[in-house]
C-alpha cells in the first residue's frame, strides 16, 4: 500500500469507528490533504500593486497536523511562490506539481517536526482569474482604478496558495496595502489603518477559502441600519443606499425565520458593471454588481439572497461542489420566505412563478446528467454543475417538504438544521440523514427524496406557485398574440416581474413590426431595469429589430455580468450574420470582461484567442 492508500484506508476506518462520513473530506477539485495536514488559520501581508497588476507579499499559514509525517499539500493556480520557510524562519523545501485545466496543481511543502505554520512569499500572475484589475474608465467615478476578487468556486488559489476546499475552514487576517486615495474592503471585520497606510482586517469564524475576498477603490460607505449599510463609488452611494434600505428588514425577517444572524456586520458593496455575478455572498461584505439599481427595489431578492447565504452557505457550507444545491436550493427557498416576510406573499409567489418558468427552459436546454440535485462533478469542473438547476429544483424540493409537513413543522427543522450544523461543511449525505430521522421518521409522507436528489428533470408532483397578477399577464399576453397590437394592453401598475413574465410569454411570437409597436409605446430599448432591459434586448436580436442594435452593443460593453451576456451572446450566435456580429463586438470588449465570464463567452462564441 502507498503512504497516500494507507493514509486514506485509515481516513475510512476512523469515519465508520466515529459514524462521521468520509466524503467530506474528499474534494475532487482540490489537491490538498486535509485529512493529513490541515489549515486552520490564514494570515495575509499583501501589497496591491495596480501597475503590475499583481498582488504580492506573504501569507502564514497556520496548521494542523494529523499525521506528523505528512507534507503539506496547498491549491496553486498560476502563482509565482518566491520562497517558503518554516517556523524557525528558515527555508523549507517544495514543489509546485503540474496544472490541471481549471484546478490547478498541488503545491507540496517539507515541514520539520513539529512545526505548526509556513510562510510563502508569493504574487500573483496574469493568470490570476480571480482578480479584475479595472481601468478607471471602467468605474463610475472615472478617476481611479479598481480591482476586486471573486473566489467562488475554485478561484481563490489563483490569488492566495492554501487549501482550497470548502471542506477546509479556515479563520483569517489580513494586511493590505493599497495606493494612496484607495479604500481596501476584505470579507472581514474591519480593524482600520495601522501607521504604515495598510488596513487590517480579521475573520474570526472559520470558512470556506472562497469565500475570501477583496475590493479597493475610490469607495466610500453610508449606514442603513446600526448593523448594514453600503459601500460603493461615491457618484452612486445614495441611489444605492436608497435601493437597499429595505435591508435590516431582511436580516429582522432572516432571524425570525431561522435563528440569529451571527456575523456582527451585514455590509453590501456595489461593484462596478463588470462584476461577473448578480451578487456574491462575501461574509459581513456582500458583493453586488449595480445592475440591480433599479430605483424601485424591483430587484431587490438578490440582497434577500445573498442575506440568506448567511445561514445557507456562509454558516452551513456545502463540503464540495458535488453538494453546490445545499448552498443555492436553500438560499432561494429562504430568499423567497424573506421576500414574502418584507413584500408580500404576491411578490414571492411572483418570483418564484418565475424562477420556475426559467427552471423548465434550462431543463430542456441541459444534458440529463445536469438535471440531477446530488450531481457528479468527479473528473469535471465545478462550473459544469453551475445552472439554475441547483438553485431553483433545490428550492422547490424544500418547498414540497414545506408542503407535505406544514410550516410549523418544517421552520423549526430548517432552523435546527442550521444550529446543529453551524460553522461546519456538510454533505447531501448529510442532509438526508438528517431530514430522515428528523422530519421524515414515522414515514407516511409523499415526498421522494430520492427522486428528488438524483433523479433527472422534475418531479410531477413539483411544487408549482401561480399568482393572480402573473395569471392576469398571461391573459394580456394571449390578447396580444391574437391583436397584435399594444391597444388593449394595460401596464400602468405593472411590476417588473409582471413585465418579465409578458415579455417571456410573447418572446417568440413577437416580430421586427411588432417590437417597434412595443417599442413605441412603452420605450423598452431604453429602460433603466437591466433584468427586463436584458430579456428586450434578445427579443430584439431573435427577431432582427435593428432599432436596437446600438443599444446591444452599449450594453455588451458595459455590462459584465455573465447572466446577461450568455443569453444575447447565445441569441447572436445562432445565425451566420449574427456570429460574426457577436465576434465583432466581442474581439472589442472582451478585455473589460471578468476571467469568469470570458470562459462562459469564449466557448459560445467560439474564440480562438
Ligand atoms: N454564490 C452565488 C454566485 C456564484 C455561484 C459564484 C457559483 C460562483 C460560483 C450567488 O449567491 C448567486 O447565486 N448569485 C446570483 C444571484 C441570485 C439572486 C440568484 C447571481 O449572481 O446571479
Ligand atoms: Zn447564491
Amino acid at each position: 500500500m502507498t503512504r497516500a492508500a494507507l493514509s486514506a484506508f485509515l481516513l475510512l476506518a476512523a469515519c465508520s469507528a466515529t459514524g462521521t462520513s468520509p466524503d467530506s473530506t474528499m474534494d475532487p477539485h482540490s489537491h490538498a490533504e486535509p485529512h493529513r495536514v490541515r489549515v486552520e488559520h490564514v494570515e495575509l501581508d499583501l501589497v496591491l500593486d495596480f501597475a503590475a497588476r499583481a498582488v504580492r507579499g506573504a501569507v502564514r499559514l497556520d496548521l494542523v497536523r494529523h499525521d506528523p509525517g505528512a507534507p503539506l499539500v496547498l491549491d496553486a493556480q498560476g502563482l509565482a511562490i518566491e520562497r517558503v520557510t518554516g517556523a524557525d524562519g528558515t527555508e523549507r523545501a517544495f514543489r509546485l506539481g503540474a496544472e490541471a485545466r481549471g484546478l490547478g496543481g498541488p503545491l507540496t511543502i517539507d515541514l520539520a517536526s513539529g512545526e505548526r505554520s509556513v510562510r510563502i512569499a508569493y504574487h500573483t500572475t496574469e493568470h490570476a482569474d480571480a482578480l479584475q484589475w479595472l481601468e478607471p474608465a471602467q468605474t463610475a467615478g472615472g478617476r481611479q482604478p479598481f480591482l476586486f476578487t471573486q473566489g467562488q468556486a475554485v478561484l481563490t488559489r489563483t490569488w492566495i496558495p492554501l487549501q482550497d476546499s470548502p471542506g477546509v475552514r479556515v479563520t483569517y487576517a489580513g494586511r493590505v496595502r493599497a495606493p494612496e486615495g484607495l479604500t481596501v474592503l476584505m470579507s472581514a471585520e474591519q480593524l482600520g489603518v495601522d501607521t504604515e497606510g495598510a488596513f487590517a482586517f480579521r475573520m474570526r469564524r472559520p470558512i470556506p477559502p472562497y469565500l475570501i475576498a477583496l475590493a479597493c477603490g475610490e469607495l466610500s460607505f453610508l449606514p442603513i441600519s446600526e448593523r448594514s449599510g453600503v459601500w460603493a463609488e461615491p457618484s452612486i452611494v445614495e441611489r444605492a443606499r436608497a435601493e437597499f434600505e429595505d435591508t435590516e428588514s431582511m436580516l429582522r425577517a432572516a432571524e425570525a425565520l431561522f435563528g440569529p444572524y451571527r456575523w456582527g456586520r451585514y455590509d453590501l458593496l456595489v461593484l462596478p458593471p463588470s462584476f461577473p455575478f448578480g451578487g456574491m455572498e462575501n461574509p459581513v461584505l456582500t458583493f453586488a454588481t449595480p445592475t440591480i439599481l433599479a430605483g424601485d427595489k424591483s430587484l431587490v431578492s438578490l440582497v434577500a439572497h445573498e442575506l440568506a447565504h448567511s445561514w445557507s452557505g456562509n454558516l452551513v457550507t456545502n463540503a464540495t461542489w458535488r453538494d453546490f444545491w445545499l448552498n443555492e436550493g436553500f438560499t432561494v427557498y429562504f430568499e423567497n420566505r424573506i421576500m414574502e416576510r418584507v413584500f408580500g406573499a404576491e411578490r414571492a409567489l411572483m418570483e418564484m412563478q418565475l424562477e420556475r418558468a426559467e427552471l423548465l427552459r434550462t431543463l430542456e436546454r441541459r444534458e440529463p446528467w445536469q438535471h440531477v440535485l446530488h450531481i457528479d462533478l468527479d473528473d469535471r469542473h465545478p462550473d459544469e454543475g453551475f445552472s439554475s438547476i441547483p438553485y431553483t429544483k433545490g428550492a422547490l424540493f424544500l418547498q414540497a417538504l414545506e408542503h407535505a409537513v406544514g410550516r410549523e413543522r418544517f421552520d423549526p427543522f430548517l432552523r435546527r438544521w442550521f444550529d446543529e450544523h453551524a460553522f461546519q461543511s456538510v454533505t447531501s449525505a448529510d442532509f438526508r440523514r438528517f431530514l430522515e430521522i428528523e422530519l421524515l421518521a414515522g414515514g407516511g409522507l409523499e415526498v421522494d427524496v430520492e427522486e428528488w436528489l438524483t433523479g433527472e428533470g422534475l418531479p410531477a408532483d413539483a411544487p408549482d406557485p401561480r399568482s393572480r397578477l402573473l395569471t392576469a399577464v398571461d391573459e394580456a399576453a394571449a390578447r396580444w398574440r391574437q391583436e397584435r397590437s399594444t391597444g388593449s394592453l394595460r401596464t400602468e401598475a405593472w411590476s417588473t416581474q409582471e413585465w418579465l413574465h409578458f415579455l417571456e410569454a410573447i418572446a417568440d411570437s413577437a416580430d421586427a413590426a411588432s417590437m417597434a409597436d412595443l417599442d413605441r409605446r412603452f420605450r423598452l430599448t431604453s429602460s433603466g431595469n437591466a433584468e427586463i432591459l436584458c430579456v428586450w434586448l434578445r427579443m430584439s436580436i431573435q427577431h432582427g429589430y435593428a432599432a436596437a442594435d446600438a443599444a446591444v452593443e452599449r450594453f455588451l460593453t458595459d455590462v459584465g455580468r455573465r447572466k446577461f451576456l450568455e443569453p444575447l451572446y447565445r441569441e447572436l450566435a445562432k445565425t451566420e450574420a449574427g456570429l460574426a456580429r457577436a465576434r465583432q463586438i466581442y474581439a472589442r470588449v472582451r478585455g473589460r470582461y471578468h476571467a469568469v465570464s470570458r470562459g462562459t463567452i469564449d466557448e459560445v462564441v467560439g474564440w480562438q484567442g
